[in-house]
């Protein structure tokens, strides 16, 4: 028996295959293309998602030489709170607007003001960011009224995919809390929120736990695919609660760090608690019946990506890092800050831009390297800290995963600056693992993702922290915290 992962990211659609011991078996993807037709502006076209998900999953099942016939259950997961709007039969109706687009922050500001920011956060558990879905639905209404009277469906990315896959209209609850529409504590539609906003209640699709089947493969896309009609496809759930599915993070006290393009702290929680001031996000988890919060950095290793795109383009990343590590902790007081995308955690502020500060004529392009770092590892500091006084009892172990903790010296500057010890696993294929688990126990092979994850997921690695970095990061760390609020009003003007 076969499970088949399915992630729509910003990047690509991946397509994994998974026997039911949890071993991949093969895995396949197929590029996305990422419109700015404005500064701010963040879209994509959801027909190019499902062609490129078409053409992954077509290739894995060549790849690994298996019949559609064989694969038991489809996982799906993706980018989180884009939003896709669909007339009446189901027609894209404008380009998806996505989760890294910053053009809302009148319309978010309208939300707390007609809810009430207080009474809003203890509803959908959030503050209203640009980054959600529910500010893109009024921005549509504001500045495309046309678009707007002929919508009669919200999607997310994947449930998109869903749709062509199975012809339902249907989503997972981690997500359907990503959309800010979602009573945290019910887990389902709020009736207050939509009706203050006036969505439409019949727009939203219905929700399910992650392990729960939400349809089956037509026969249309049974034969784009290679896929057996009548397949049965699982909820599965968002990037970030698929990826802590993909890695574990499933129990209270397992915390989960990721530094892939964006940067993310993820901790179980066993009940809706939220974030008073809403600095951490409050969503359901994939595991049913589970939350979790979560710290969301926005360039991460994506810092690091354009630092060598724009300034070091001739150099590899394993050179740059190497030059890096002989560059004492704190970079002899260069300082970066990792905000080239405005921030969401723990400064929700879309007009938040980047910098180096402290330059001098002694600090080299590796000081550099190293300062950037360092300032997305200070960046993860901000959400540790959050999360390490949430009133969740101790963090007993973090699972580091993504691009940039495959990087030792990256793992021990975090390790550092958390003042933790960081583990690595043997699952590195991120939230399209964690979706075919999802698949798998929703088709019967594991009793539930607890036990699915401790089948699958083994620990292969410790980075412990180094006491003396520790010393140095305190004081570099310090004044990282001080840079952001002294610049803020620079910021607005900018
Ligand atoms: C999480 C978030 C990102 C996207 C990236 O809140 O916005 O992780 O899901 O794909």
């Amino acid at each position: 028996m076969y499970f088949l992962g399915i992630d729509t990211s910003t990047t690509s659609s991946k397509a994994l295959l998974i026997d039911e011991k949890g071993e991949v078996i093969a895995v396949a993807s197929s590029p996305h293309t990422l419109q700015t037709p404005k500064p701010l502006w963040s879209e994509q076209n959801p027909l190019e998602w499902w062609d490129a998900v078409a053409a992954s999953i077509k290739s894995v099942l060549e790849k690994a030489n298996i019949s559609g016939e064989r694969i038991a259950a489809v996982g799906l997961t993706g980018q989180m709170h884009g939003l896709v709007l669909l007339d009446e039969v189901g027609n894209v109706l404008r380009p998806a607007i996505l989760w890294n687009d910053q053009r809302t922050q009148s319309q978010c500001d309208e939300i707390h003001r007609r809810i009430g920011k207080e009474k809003f956060i203890q509803i959908a558990g959030n503050l209203a960011l640009t980054g959600f879905t529910a500010p893109k639905i009024l921005w549509v209404k504001e500045n495309e009224p046309e678009i707007y009277k002929k919508a009669k469906h919200v999607l997310l990315p994947k449930d998109y995919i869903r749709y062509k896959l199975t012809g339902e209209y249907a989503m997972d609850k981690a997500d359907g809390a990503g959309t800010i529409l979602f009573d945290l504590k019910s887990r389902e539609w709020s009736d207050e929120v939509l009706s203050a906003l006036d969505i439409p209640r019949a727009w939203m699709p219905k929700t399910f736990e992650g392990t729960e089947f939400t349809g089956h493969i037509t026969n249309e896309a049974a034969s784009l695919t290679g896929l057996k009609v009548g397949t049965p496809v699982a909820a599965g759930g968002g990037d970030q609660a698929a990826g802590a599915v993909g890695v574990g993070a499933v129990e209270v006290g397992i915390v989960g760090l990721t530094v892939g393009t964006s940067g993310v702290v993820f901790a179980t929680t066993p009940s809706a608690l939220i974030e008073p001031a809403g600095r951490l996000h409050a969503f359901c988890h994939a595991v049913p019946n589970m939350w979790h919060f979560m710290g969301v950095m926005l360039s991460a290793a994506g810092s690091l990506q354009w630092y060598r795109d724009m300034l070091a383009s001739n150099m590899s990343f394993d050179e740059l890092l190497k030059e890096a590590g002989s560059i004492p902790a704190g970079s002899e007081g260069l300082q970066f800050l990792p905000y080239l995308s405005g921030e969401r955690t723990p400064h929700p502020d879309p007009l938040a831009r980047g910098a180096f500060i402290g330059l001098t004529l002694r600090h080299s392009r590796a000081h550099m390297t190293r300062a950037v770092l360092e300032g997305v590892s200070f960046g993860l500091k901000d959400s540790f800290t959050l999360i390490q006084n949430a009133g969740l009892g101790a963090i007993t172990q973090v699972r580091a995963s993504g691009g940039g903790t495959k990087s030792i010296l990256w793992r021990q500057i975090l390790a550092s600056v958390l003042d933790a010890e960081l583990v690595t696993v043997n699952t590195t294929e991120g939230a399209a693992y964690g979706a075919a688990l999802l698949a798998g126990v929703g088709a019967g092979v594991w009793a539930d993702v607890i036990s699915a994850c401790k089948a699958s997921v083994k620990i292969t690695g410790s980075t412990q922290p180094d006491l003396f970095q520790v010393d140095a990061y305190k004081k570099s760390y310090s004044l990282y915290q001080e840079l952001y609020p002294i610049l803020k009003p620079s910021f607005e003007k900018m």
